[in-house]
C-alpha cells in the first residue's frame, strides 16, 4: 500500500450490503449516486421541486408551499406513532436518562408555544435561547417554529458579553434559559450569565427560566423573569401551528466570519428542512427503528440539523447528550451506544483524537454491534483518527462518513454515502445531491476543471438548504458569499480534487480558525484582547494542535510604559478573552511582543506569524514588503524561547 492517503480506498463494508445483516441502503452503488447527483443538478425542479433562484441572492424554493417545521417534526409522528420515542435524553449523570415519546413532545411543544404566544411573541419575532443540553432546549426550538418565531440559539459556552451582543443584534424581546447547567459533573451558572448580559439589553421584556438543577436560589427579576414550569402549566396541551410559507424564516444562528462582528445566518423553512431530512436519510442511511445519536451541542448548526430537525422530520429517535465524552470515564460514548443501541453515531474529530489518546481499554466490554454509520464533522479528520474510529469503534463493519458542511449550508454538502461510496481516510469524497461543486483558482476565480486540482471551494448554484441572508445585513451576505466569485457561493475553505475526483478539504483560506470544531474569527479574538486596558495591538493566528486541530496563539503589543515581564498579565489576557467571548476561545499561548509584522500600508501579515509558530522560519516568503523587516527576527526569538 502506498503512503499517499489519496491511494488508499476503503470499499463499502460488505455487511452494509448484506440484506441479512443490515437494511438495504437507499443508495447502494456509485453509479446510482452519480445518476441521482447528475439529475439533482441538471433538473433540480424535478429532483427537489419548484425552484426560483437568481444570481443576486434571491434564493427561493417551493414558492407556493406552506408548511410548519414543528408540524413536520412532531405532529405527523405524534398522530401516527404517539408512543414512539422521539428523544432519549442522556443526562450528565449516566443513570438519569429519560425517554420522551412523540406524544409527549407534541404536548410540551404546544404548551411552550402557547406560553410564548401568551407573552406576545408572534410570527417574525426572534427568541433568544441560552440553554444547556436538556429536553426543554429541543422543545424551545420546536415551539418557536410552531408559532413562526425565529429562534436564535446562543451556545451556552458563550460569555455574558457575547450573549448580549447576539441578543441585541437580533433585537430579541424574550430569552429562554435555565437556572443552571450540568456538564461533566460541573455546575454552570446559566441564569447568572443571562442576568449579566441583560444589564445592557433593554429590548428584553421576558426571561423564561427552566429548572435544570433547582439546586440553588436563582435571583428572579420581578416583572421580567418567570418560571418555565408555571408558564407552560397554564397552557393547554394543544396549540395550532402557524401556517408558514416555504421561504418564511425558521431561525438565526450566529457564526464567526472574518470580521469581529458575528453574523446572524438566517435559514428559511422548507429548503432547510428538506436538506436536514434528506441528509439524515441518505448520508446516515436512516431506516425506521434506528437510534440516531449526534453528540454536538444544540447551540451549533450540527445540533440544529442533526439532533433536532433532520432526525425528527423523519420520525426518528434522536439522542440528546448533556455530558462530555470523558465523564464519568472515557467510556461514556461507548456506554451510551451500548445502552441505547445506537445505529448512527456522529461526533467531531477532536473527540476521537482525545479518546484515542486515552487508550483502547476504555472501549473494552461495550457492545457496539448496533452501529452502522459513524460520522465526523467540523474539521478535517486526520488518517490516524479515521483509522481508529473505523477499526476500534466501527470494528471495520461500519461506514465512516466524513461530512463537510457549514452553518451557512444548512446540511452536508460534501460527504460519502454509506452504501455507495468507497472512502479515503481524510477525504469528504463527493458532493451531495443538489450541490454543483467547483474548485476555483483563488486569484483569477476561474473554475479549475478536471482532476488533480487545488483551489478554493465553491458551489455553482443555489441548493434548497443554503442560508438566505445575514439577519439585518443582506449586503454583507452578498459580499461574504456571493460576490467574491460571481456566479458561485464561496465557502471560505480551500480544497483539492484528487486524481480520482475525491474532494479533500484543506481548511479555511480566510481569517477563521477552528478549535475543536468551534469556529472563531481571529478578528473577534483580537478585538477582545484590544479591549483590555494594557493592550495596544494584537494579532491572532491558528496553530496546529494534536488534539483540538487548531489552537489559538496571540501576539500582543502592550501600551507604552507597561511592563511585559508580568506573568499575571498573560493570565489576565486569557481571562479577558474568556470574558468577552467564552472559555472555548481562550488562547493557548500569548506572546508579549514589541512589534507586529505589517506592510507599509499597515496590513497585518498573519501569514508570517503562522510560519514562525509552525517553525517554518526558512520559508517565510517575501518579507521585503514589511514596513520593518527587522521585527521578524525578534518575533522568531520570542517564539523559540517560549
Ligand atoms: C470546517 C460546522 C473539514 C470548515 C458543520 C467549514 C470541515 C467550517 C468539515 C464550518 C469536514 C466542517 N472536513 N473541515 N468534514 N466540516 N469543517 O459553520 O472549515 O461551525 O468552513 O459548521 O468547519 O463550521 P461551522
Amino acid at each position: 500500500m502506498s503512503d499517499n492517503p489519496e491511494d488508499t480506498l476503503y470499499p463499502v463494508p460488505a455487511r452494509l450490503l448484506d440484506a441479512k445483516q443490515c437494511p438495504e441502503p437507499y443508495i447502494s452503488s456509485i453509479e446510482q449516486y452519480q445518476k441521482m447527483h447528475r439529475q439533482s443538478i441538471e433538473h433540480p425542479e424535478e429532483f427537489f421541486g419548484k425552484v426560483f433562484c437568481l444570481d443576486h441572492g434571491d434564493i427561493a424554493w417551493f414558492l407556493e408551499g406552506q408548511l410548519n417545521a414543528s408540524y413536520n417534526c412532531v405532529d405527523r409522528h405524534a398522530i401516527a406513532t404517539p408512543d414512539k420515542v422521539a428523544m432519549i435524553y442522556e443526562a450528565d449523570e449516566p443513570n438519569q436518562s429519560e425517554h420522551i415519546t412523540y406524544g409527549d413532545l407534541l404536548r410540551k411543544v404546544c404548551q411552550l408555544a402557547g406560553a410564548l404566544r401568551a407573552r406576545g411573541i408572534r410570527k417574525g419575532d426572534t427568541v433568544a435561547i441560552y440553554m444547556p443540553m436538556i429536553p426543554e432546549a429541543v422543545v424551545a426550538l420546536l415551539a418557536c417554529a410552531r408559532i413562526g418565531a425565529l429562534h436564535s440559539v446562543i451556545f451556552a459556552g458563550f460569555s455574558a458579553e457575547a450573549l448580549r451582543d447576539r441578543i441585541k443584534d437580533a433585537n430579541s424581546r424574550i430569552v429562554l434559559t435555565s437556572d443552571q447547567g450540568k456538564r461533566g459533573g460541573k455546575t454552570i451558572e446559566t441564569k447568572k450569565i443571562v442576568d449579566e448580559a441583560l444589564k445592557s439589553c433593554p429590548s428584553v421584556e421576558t426571561v423564561v427560566v427552566c429548572q435544570r438543577t433547582g439546586a440553588s436560589e436563582v435571583p428572579m427579576t420581578p416583572g421580567r423573569d418567570v418560571w418555565w414550569g408555571e408558564e407552560v402549566s397554564r397552557q393547554p396541551t394543544y396549540s395550532a401551528p402557524e401556517v408558514m410559507y416555504s421561504e418564511d424564516p425558521l431561525f438565526l444562528l450566529y457564526t464567526s466570519g472574518s470580521t469581529g462582528q458575528p453574523k446572524g445566518v438566517m435559514h428559511t423553512t422548507a429548503g432547510y428542512l428538506l436538506g436536514a431530512a434528506a441528509t439524515v436519510k441518505y448520508v446516515f442511511d436512516y431506516h425506521p427503528g434506528d437510534i440516531f445519536a449526534c453528540m454536538a451541542d444544540v447551540g451549533w448548526i450540527t445540533g440544529h440539523t442533526y439532533i433536532v430537525y433532520g432526525p425528527l422530520a423523519l420520525g426518528a429517535t434522536t439522542v440528546l447528550f448533556e455530558s462530555i465524552p470523558t465523564y464519568p470515564t472515557p467510556s461514556r460514548y461507548w456506554e451510551l451506544i451500548a445502552k441505547h443501541k445506537v445505529t448512527q453515531f456522529y461526533t467531531a474529530p477532536t473527540a476521537i483524537r482525545a479518546l484515542r489518546r486515552l487508550g483502547d481499554s476504555w472501549l473494552e466490554g461495550h457492545d457496539l454491534s448496533s452501529l452502522r454509520v459513524l460520522g465526523t464533522v467540523g474539521e478535517p479528520i486526520n488518517p490516524e483518527a479515521w483509522h481508529w474510529y473505523n477499526d476500534k469503534v466501527g470494528k471495520g463493519r461500519c461506514a465512516i462518513v466524513d461530512t463537510y458542511w457549514q452553518t451557512e449550508t444548512g446540511c452536508h454538502i460534501v460527504t460519502p454515502l454509506p452504501g455507495a461510496i468507497a472512502t479515503k481516510p481524510g477525504s469528504a469524497t463527493f458532493p451531495f445531491f443538489g450541490i454543483d461543486l467547483a474548485i476555483l483558482d483563488p486569484v483569477t476565480g476561474k473554475e479549475l476543471v478536471g482532476n488533480d486540482v487545488t483551489g478554493v471551494l465553491a458551489v455553482k448554484r443555489a441548493w434548497p438548504s443554503i442560508a438566505r441572508t445575514i439577519y439585518g445585513d443582506h449586503k454583507r451576505f452578498m459580499e461574504t458569499y456571493l460576490r467574491p466569485y460571481p456566479g458561485y457561493y464561496f465557502t471560505g475553505d480551500g480544497a483539492t480534487r484528487d486524481k480520482d475526483g475525491y474532494i479533500w478539504i484543506r481548511g479555511r483560506v480566510d481569517d477563521v480558525i477552528n478549535v475543536s470544531g468551534h469556529r472563531l474569527s481571529t478578528a473577534e479574538i483580537e478585538s477582545a484582547l484590544i479591549m483590555h486596558p494594557t493592550v495596544a495591538e494584537a494579532a491572532v493566528i491558528g496553530a496546529n494542535d494534536d488534539v483540538t486541530g487548531q489552537c489559538i496563539h496571540a501576539f500582543v503589543c502592550l501600551k507604552p510604559g507597561i511592563s511585559s515581564h508580568s506573568n499575571d498579565l498573560t493570565k489576565e489576557l486569557v481571562v479577558q478573552v474568556r470574558k468577552v467571548i467564552g472559555p472555548f476561545a481562550a488562547p493557548k499561548k500569548i506572546y508579549l511582543v514589541e512589534d507586529l509584522p505589517k506592510t507599509r500600508s499597515g496590513k497585518l501579515m498573519r501569514r508570517i506569524l503562522r510560519k514562525i509558530v509552525a517553525g517554518e522560519k526558512d520559508s517565510l516568503g517575501d518579507i521585503s514588503t514589511l514596513a520593518d523587516p527587522g521585527v521578524v527576527a525578534a518575533l522568531i526569538v520570542k517564539v523559540e524561547s517560549s
